[in-house]
C-alpha cells in the first residue's frame, strides 16, 4: 500500500518545506495543470525540475495537460521516476508510453470517472501504473466518487499479478481509503487530507494503516 501525497494543496510559496513535512510519503504526487485539459493552472517543468533537485523522494508526476505527447517525455528527462497522462489527452498512448519508459520512468494512464477501463484492455501490458480519478480532475478538496469504484474492480481484474500501481486520485481520506481497498486499489492519492491535517506525516501514515489493515 501507498501513499503519495499531493501537493496540490500545499502552500507553493514553500514547495521545499512543504515536502520535506511528508517524509514517510511512498511518492510525492504531483499535479500539473495546464488550464485547457482542466479549468486550473498550477506549475509545469521548470518547477518540476527544482523540487528534482530539492528531494531524493519519488516523483509521481500527474499531467493534466492536453498534448502529453509533445510534453510529458520531458518530465521523465527530468528524473521523475512515474509519469501519468491521461488517456482521454493523449494522441499516442502506446508510442507515448514507450518514449517515457525509454526514458527511464514508469508509465502511467489516468481516466477520468466517464472513462471505461475498456479503452485500456488491449494497453495494459504497456504501463506501469493506473490512475482512477475518483474526482473530476482540476482541483482538490472535492467529495469522493463512489461511481468509480466498479472500474477499479475492473482494472484489478485487468491488471491480475502484473507489477502495475492501481492508483486513485480524489477524495481519498480516512473515511474513504478503505473502500477504495476494498476494489483492489494499491496507491493512494491525498491531498487535502494530507496538508490540512494538522501533522501530515502523521496522516500519511494513518491512511497507509488503514489500508495495510484493510488488505489483510
Ligand atoms: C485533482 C488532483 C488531485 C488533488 C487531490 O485533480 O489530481 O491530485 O490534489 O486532492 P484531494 O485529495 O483534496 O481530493
Ligand atoms: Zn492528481
Amino acid at each position: 500500500m501507498r501513499i503519495t501525497p499531493s501537493i496540490l494543496n500545499a502552500d507553493f510559496a514553500r514547495l521545499g518545506e512543504e515536502i520535506a513535512r511528508v517524509p514517510s510519503a511512498d511518492a510525492l504526487h504531483i499535479d500539473v495543470m495546464d488550464n485547457h485539459f482542466v479549468p486550473n493552472l498550477t506549475f509545469g517543468l521548470p518547477v518540476v525540475e527544482r523540487l528534482r533537485a530539492a528531494t531524493t523522494a519519488m516523483l509521481d508526476i500527474h499531467l493534466m495537460i492536453e498534448h502529453p505527447d509533445t510534453w510529458a517525455p520531458a518530465y521523465a528527462e527530468a528524473g521523475a521516476e512515474s509519469v501519468t497522462f491521461h488517456l482521454e489527452a493523449a494522441a499516442a498512448p502506446v508510442r507515448l508510453a514507450r518514449e517515457l519508459r525509454a526514458r527511464g520512468a514508469r508509465a502511467g494512464v489516468a481516466l477520468n470517472p466517464a472513462t471505461p477501463v475498456a479503452a485500456i484492455a488491449d494497453i495494459v501490458g504497456e504501463i506501469d501504473l493506473i490512475l482512477i480519478m475518483s474526482v473530476e480532475p482540476g482541483f482538490g478538496g472535492q467529495s469522493f466518487l463512489d461511481l468509480v469504484l466498479p472500474k477499479v474492480a475492473a482494472a484489478r481484474r485487468l491488471i491480475g499479478g502484473a507489477d502495475i500501481w492501481l492508483q486513485m486520485d480524489g477524495g481519498i481520506a480516512e473515511a474513504t481509503i478503505e473502500r477504495c481497498v476494498d476494489a483492489g486499489a494499491d496507491t493512494f492519492v491525498a491531498g487535502s487530507a494530507v496538508y490540512h491535517a494538522d501533522d501530515p506525516d502523521a496522516m500519511v501514515r494513518r491512511l497507509r494503516a488503514l489500508a495495510e489493515a484493510r488488505a489483510r
